[in-house]
């Protein structure tokens, strides 16, 4: 098949150039922002009275046509075509004739792919954002049933203090509202459309842009038609924002894999979501959280790819944007099956709170609520610690946990130890007397389930 733009050349393209150079594989994703973009773009020209109603009525026709059979599956693409712009059009004009050749007026590729990897990535965007609800919802169902769930709070992995499972939960939840909202906010920036700025400079033609704009659902115009055609700023800000969706993924799917092992056993996952072993016949190994898990270095590396594609390119248009696509469509998959696996895995997981309770009562956790009963009792913090430091030693030295240290041991470190130090030191009060906004009370948590219900 001749180029479109054979006249000017007295050679066809080299066969191995011409696969090179063709994105139809990939950019065929986009048929359908690309038919909406079309469609919109013939309405103008003839509202414009660039084109005649009539014509415009023939290619919009046509262009449904397309749709609908691209859509059934009776028509293929034609992967000889360079790219999906060109295939569209050549289909247009092999059904309807010298007409579909007037489309084309007033744009070009430029503006025209800058046009559908906006439109193609809103919805994306907006799917990403849905299924990052039903993550939020999935967390939920565990935070509500596991509000007075003791376990041990880690720092650095090491266990710290009681906090109710929720609020370990929870803290996951504030992560992805964050996540909707940095999704949002490019969005918002995102939403102007690029069509009508041609090939960089704009047209001869009197074309309505605002008419394109809102025919197709954006909040305005890019009013620099240069800036119209080579900005992907967008793209590495929906890729910055996967990534890190991927980091907060990746560390829940990390703990995931943590609690389900045999020496934590915090959790158990559903059998739907875990795989056994080909050789061990006891294994039930957390798959799906490790596949999360090392996805995210994928969605990272298609984030510097995007980076580094944009870096150093003169204005305008260059080739090299042809390379985004797969990036960021490979980047919006990539986390559209994390968060779609990932979802049902938590909401299905069995809890097993004698584990984490069993754990808290190891570790001495309890250890700052003792130096704060000393407090209580009017030692300055300071000397309340460092009594402590030497009662954990005295039982760490004696197989002894602060629960099982008698009255009188302990009146031997200070005098101002009564007997209720015992309910101080009670795991399921420790963690609820921590009634700070924020903190890990079933009050505090009961206020951040409003919170993130808000959201979903
Ligand atoms: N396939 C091209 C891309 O994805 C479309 C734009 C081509 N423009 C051009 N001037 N060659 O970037």
């Amino acid at each position: 098949m001749d180029k479109m733009w054979a006249g000017r050349f007295s050679k066809a393209l080299d066969k191995e150039a011409d696969d090179f150079n063709s994105s139809i594989h990939f950019d065929c994703k986009m048929y359908k922002q690309d038919i909406k973009g079309s469609i919109a773009h013939a309405t103008m020209l003839a509202e414009c009275n660039i084109i005649s109603k009539s014509d415009a009525d023939a290619i919009i026709k046509g262009l449904e046509g397309i749709l609908t059979d691209l859509e059934s599956g009776a028509l293929g693409f034609d992967f000889d075509a360079e790219d999906i712009h060109m295939f569209v059009e050549a289909e247009l004009t092999k059904r309807i004739g010298d007409v579909g050749k007037r489309l084309h007026t007033a744009r070009s590729r430029n503006d025209q792919v800058a046009l559908d990897i906006r439109l193609f990535m809103r919805d994306e965007a907006n799917d990403i954002i849905a299924l990052i609800k039903k993550l939020l919802s999935a967390i939920l169902v565990q935070a509500e049933a596991n509000k007075e769930t003791i376990l041990p709070g880690y720092t650095h992995l090491q266990r710290a203090q009681p906090i109710m499972f929720a609020h370990h939960l929870c803290a996951y939840a504030m992560m992805f509202i964050r996540d909707i909202g940095r999704i949002e906010d490019a969005l918002k920036r995102m939403n102007f459309s690029p069509l009508g700025s041609c090939a960089l400079a704009g047209t001869t033609y009197e074309t309505n842009r605002d008419m394109t704009a809102s025919l197709l659902g954006f909040d305005g115009i890019t009013l620099n038609s240069i800036d119209g055609v080579s900005d992907r700023d967008f793209c590495v800000e929906l890729m910055s924002a996967f990534a890190l969706i991927m980091t907060h993924l990746s560390r829940f799917a990390e703990e995931v894999i943590l609690w389900s092992s045999w020496e934590f056993k915090f959790v158990e996952l559903d059998d739907s979501y875990t795989t056994g072993s080909s050789i061990m016949p006891q294994k039930k190994n957390p798959d799906m959280a490790e596949l999360v898990r090392g996805k995210t270095g994928r969605v990272y590396g298609d984030l510097m790819a995007m980076l580094t594609i944009l870096k150093g390119l003169p204005l305008a248009y260059n080739k090299d944007m042809q390379e985004d696509k797969e990036a960021i469509f490979d980047s919006s998959e990539t986390v559209k099956k994390c968060l779609s696996v990932f979802a049902p895995m938590i909401e299905t997981m069995s809890v097993r709170a004698d584990k984490m309770y069993a754990a808290a009562g190891e570790g001495f956790i309890n250890a700052t609520d003792l130096a704060d009963y000393l407090v209580k009792k009017g030692q300055p913090f300071r000397s309340a610690y460092k009594t402590v430091g030497q009662i954990v030693g005295k039982c760490v030295a004696e197989g002894k946990t602060l629960e099982t240290l008698t009255l009188s041991e302990y009146k031997k470190f200070d005098n101002l130890f009564e007997e209720d130090l015992y309910a101080d030191i009670d795991l399921k009060n420790c963690a609820e007397k921590r009634i700070s906004a924020g903190g890990t009370s079933v009050e505090s948590i009961n206020k951040q389930i409003e919170y993130i219900k808000r959201f979903v």
